[in-house]
């Protein structure tokens, strides 16, 4: 089809002078690109970049990354969110050495079976670190895709993503997989943006149907916007002798294997001081005089909004559960966002 090489063509001319200079795109070691497409799933490349080389800094191959314990890879995660990618990552190295000579594996099939590896990470990692021809199907390409002929269904659903995968592995030139692929992924982040597309510029203006119905940002549709919960907590900072008081979470689920200040969920209209002294005796063993108010804390999740009360509070006797840890040592454990913000306002700042 003589269109088909004309869009691959001017993508990958487009690419070759506007293509974005990344850390990932100087390197061929498979493990260091896998590194990079797990850490991309769900962050932009300017916040990853820092990530990404101290990371590798860090465990500069699989195997040091699959000897490593999983509280110091977490630390060094930590801030870049969703660390069940952190988990997974730490999880698939162990796997890929043990069971995989310490190669990367490069088929789909194998690719598919490690956690934290998807369709689209998998045809990536196929592309950029083996050159294969591999389709993906990132958040940008779908867009992309969805622009380019005028795909009217919801990526979301089964059906359109269906076709947008078929599209995206029909375009693939023999060959260039790697620079095609990196090159949907610019176009879907510098000009082919979700709002104000900026088609003027763009290599497959001529060829795109979304730009020919006048309203390209109707592609891809949205779905319905869902409204996030918002959740209310206390929590304590429970102190004796220069030690807080910390609790770890469970190894998964969310911000799995993560430090933290004992918090507890709150219902609309409760006591806190009360609520929290009495959860702290049921939950630790502990009896606490709830001092004064610390602060209060917002953030937002992929799925909630947290707020977050925060007191100060006396152990009054021992505790059942939790970790005393110095205050000069909270930096050497792995937390979330929100709780090394109290952590810092504790060690002044660090
Ligand atoms: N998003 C996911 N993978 C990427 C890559 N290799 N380069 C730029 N953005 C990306």
């Amino acid at each position: 089809m003589i269109q088909k090489s004309a869009i691959q063509s001017s993508l990958l001319q487009w690419f070759e002078k506007n293509g974005r200079d990344l850390p990932w795109r100087k390197t061929k070691d498979p493990y260091a690109i896998w590194v990079s497409e797990i850490m991309l799933q769900q962050t932009q490349v300017t916040t990853v970049i820092p990530y990404y080389e101290n990371f590798l800094q860090s465990f500069p191959t699989l195997r040091h990354l699959a000897k490593a314990n999983l509280s110091k890879v977490l630390k060094v995660w930590e801030g870049l969110g969703y660390y069940s990618r952190a988990r997974n990552l730490h999880r698939a190295s162990q796997i890929v050495s043990n069971h995989f000579h310490g190669k990367i594996p490069h088929t789909l099939e194998d690719l598919l079976s490690l956690p934290g590896i998807g369709r689209s990470t998998a045809g990536a990692i196929l592309s950029f670190a083996f050159h294969k021809e591999a389709p993906i199907l990132d958040g940008n390409a779908k867009r992309v895709f969805s622009r380019l002929f005028a795909v009217s269904g919801n990526p979301g659903e089964r059906k359109t993503e269906g076709l947008l995968w078929k599209i995206s592995e029909s375009l693939i030139p023999k060959g260039f997989s790697n620079p095609f692929n990196q090159a949907l992924m610019d176009l879907g982040s510098m000009l082919c943006t979700a709002k104000e597309p900026e088609c003027d510029h763009c290599p497959l203006n001529y060829f795109c149907k979304g730009r020919a119905s006048g309203k390209p940002e109707r592609y891809p549709p949205k779905g319905l916007k869902r409204t996030i919960p918002h959740v209310e907590s206390v929590s304590a900072v429970i102190k004796k002798n220069g030690q807080v008081l910390l609790n770890r979470r469970p190894p998964s689920g969310l911000l799995g294997g993560l430090w933290e200040f004992p918090n507890w969920k709150i219902e609309e209209g409760e006591r806190l001081r009360l609520r929290l002294r009495n959860t702290i005796k049921k939950e630790m063993g502990l009896n606490v005089k709830v001092d004064e108010l610390i602060g209060v804390l917002h953030q937002t999740f992929s799925h909630f909004k947290l707020t977050l009360h925060v007191y100060y509070c006396v152990a009054m006797g021992k505790n059942k559960k939790g970790r005393w840890v110095a205050v000069g040592n909270l930096h050497l454990l792995p937390m979330s966002r929100i709780h090394r913000r109290i952590a810092n306002a504790l060690s002044g700042g660090r």
